[in-house]
Formats: C-alpha cells, structure tokens, sequence
C-alpha cells in the first residue's frame, strides 16, 4: 500500500496540521470497505480523485476504479466536473467524493450527479469541511454544518438512507486551526513538527473526555464532516 501515491493522507502524520482531517478520513474510508468486503465485486468511482490516495483501500473489492478530474490528472481515466460527470446513471456501486464539495462551483449540481451516477441500494461516500482555512485547488468555494450539509444532500436528490456525521469534534478543530498557524508562524520547517504533534494529541484528548465538544451543538466546531448516501 505504501508504493501508491498518497500515503501521507492515507497514514497522515500527527505532525501535520491536516491531521485531525486526514486521520478520520482514511479511518472512516477503511471501516467503509471492511463493510463491502464478502459481498460481490464494487465498481468505484473516485470524483475529485486528485492521486486516488484511498484507491489500495478498495483494490481488493473493487472490479473497477475510476478517477474522475475536472483537471488534466495522469491519474484520472476521466476528464470532468462533479456537476456533469462524463458516466452514465447508475453505473457505479460506490462513489467517492472526498474533500472535492468545498472546490466545486455548483455543489447542488455535484449531489444531483453524485446521485445520478449511483445505483439504487449502492453507496455515495464523501466528504467535506465544517470550518478550515482557505486552500484553493483549484478554488475554495463552500463550508457547512451538518444541517447545512444534509440540506444539500435532501434537496433535489432522493436517498433511501442519509448519515451526516462530524468526523471530529470541537477539541480537534480549534487544535487543527490552532496547528495551521504554528506551521505558518514557522515557515513549515520542521521545528513546527513538536507542537503541532502536541495540539493534536491535546484536541483530540479533550473530545475523548468531553462527550459534548464530539457532538454538534451550538457552539461546535466541526472540522470535517463524513456523509453516507445510498440512492
Ligand atoms: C483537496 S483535493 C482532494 C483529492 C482527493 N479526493 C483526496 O481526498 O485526496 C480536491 C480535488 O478535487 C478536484 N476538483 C476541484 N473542483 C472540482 C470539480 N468541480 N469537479 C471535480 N473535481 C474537482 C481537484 O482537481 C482536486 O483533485
């Protein structure tokens, strides 16, 4: 697995700032294709696939995994939006979309594609940030909150089953944004590495202790949201 690009998102290192994201992420990624596994070969579309860095997740299920870009990617057999996929309806059984919703123009044209492109009974996986600083790639357009972002996925697309879940609490946030800046303030170097390590072992301590700050409420913070739609 560690050949393939993107091994430090799949095993982020506690010493990057992009942690708190990366580190659910990929955990929550690895619980979703333990979850296929034993069932009938998937056909995966990765929508935003950037390298594919969780393609070696689902290598072992998958019949097929397709990488879908809106820019020139060697990695990507498809070239186009996530508002209009070049792909027919419901012609893939799992649909990645992970940290691409904030990047794209029209993110209630992207759901509605993301539901085209699924069959029924099969599975949309994305992702997306609550609060995070701006990071173009190739634009930085959209945060939500949950109920924002379940509204997004409720409106214009029908979905048998909807889970929008906080993928880390109000401690890894304000850790995360904290960290963002020690790395700024210390130009990246690796001096930057002891504290950033410390923040994100204290954030996520703190929502471990404090049932609360794992739940969003008034006055949470959400880092990055994980969502599960099945047509
Ligand atoms: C932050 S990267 C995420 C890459 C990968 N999905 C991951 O989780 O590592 C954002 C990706 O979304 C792509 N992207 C941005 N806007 C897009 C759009 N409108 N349609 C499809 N992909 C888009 C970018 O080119 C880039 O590959």
């Amino acid at each position: 697995m560690g050949e393939w690009p993107g091994a430090e998102r799949r095993d982020p290192p506690k010493t990057s700032s992009t942690w708190v994201v990366r580190h659910a992420l990929s955990r929550w990624l690895q619980a979703q294709a333990r979850d296929l596994r034993g069932g009938a070969p998937v056909r995966v579309l990765d929508v935003g696939c950037g390298v594919k860095p969780y393609y070696p997740f689902f290598a072992d299920i998958a019949s097929e995994y397709v990488g879908v870009d809106v820019v020139e990617n060697p990695l990507a057999e498809l070239l186009g939006p996530v508002e209009a996929l070049p792909v027919e309806d419901a012609s893939f059984d799992v649909v990645l979309c992970t940290q691409v919703l904030e990047h794209c123009d029209d993110p209630a044209a992207a759901v509605r594609e993301l539901r085209r492109v699924t069959r029924p009974g099969g599975r949309v996986l994305a992702s997306t940030h609550g609060v995070q600083v701006y990071h173009p790639s190739p634009a930085d357009y959209w945060r939500w909150t949950h109920e924002g972002l379940r509204r997004l996925f409720t409106t214009g697309a029908d979905w048998t089953d909807l889970a929008v879940e906080p993928a880390a609490g109000t401690g890894s946030a304000l850790a995360m944004l904290l960290a963002t800046y020690v790395e700024i303030a210390l130009r990246r170097s690796v001096l930057a590495r002891p504290p950033v390590w410390a923040l994100n072992g204290l954030g996520t301590a703190l929502d471990r202790r404090v049932g609360l700050l794992r739940q969003p409420v008034p006055g949470s913070l959400i880092p990055n949201l994980h969502v599960v739609a099945i047509p």
